[in-house]
């Protein structure tokens, strides 16, 4: 006569369990349905987004003006492509980009990332997204 007892305790404990689990996943879920209105600000100011770079028609002039120093050598007046290849309509993203004049490419170009900080790369990068 034991077993039936036995198994509508277990059952209360199961039936117990599982109204605390679905309320911990309720409230787990409510609290991600809330807006995270601390959180955006310090994510946006954090230090991760320091390598992003930000382009703009305005800085292509200056970024010009870095090329010319600099890369023209290579890439060619108007960076048409001399021993370097012609930069216009690049497909590469500008991080890509970027990234190319900070490391370099081993054996065919120079790394620039002591050369220019990464406003002056964003300005390079503004102006060879110019070239169309
Ligand atoms: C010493 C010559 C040289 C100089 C100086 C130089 N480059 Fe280059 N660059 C190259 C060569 C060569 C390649 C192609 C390498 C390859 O494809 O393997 C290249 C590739 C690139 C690419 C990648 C193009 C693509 O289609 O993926 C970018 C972007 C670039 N250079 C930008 C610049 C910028 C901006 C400067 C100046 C800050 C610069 N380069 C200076 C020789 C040079």
């Amino acid at each position: 006569v034991k077993p039936p007892l036995e198994t509508r305790a277990l059952g209360w404990a199961l039936t117990a369990s599982l109204f605390s689990l679905s309320g911990a996943w309720l409230a787990a879920l409510l609290i991600q349905m809330m807006p995270s209105s601390g959180a955006a600000p310090t994510s946006a100011s954090s230090p991760a987004s320091a390598s992003e770079i930000v382009v703009s028609p305005e800085l292509a002039t200056q970024g010009h003006e870095f090329f010319e120093m600099s890369c023209s050598q290579c890439h060619g007046d108007d960076a048409h492509g001399d021993e370097g290849p012609d930069l216009h309509n690049l497909s590469i993203s500008n991080a890509r980009i970027a990234a190319t004049i900070k490391k370099g490419i081993k054996g065919e170009m120079p790394t620039f990332a002591n050369k220019y900080n990464d406003p002056q790369i964003a300005a390079l990068v503004s102006y060879i997204r110019s070239l169309r």
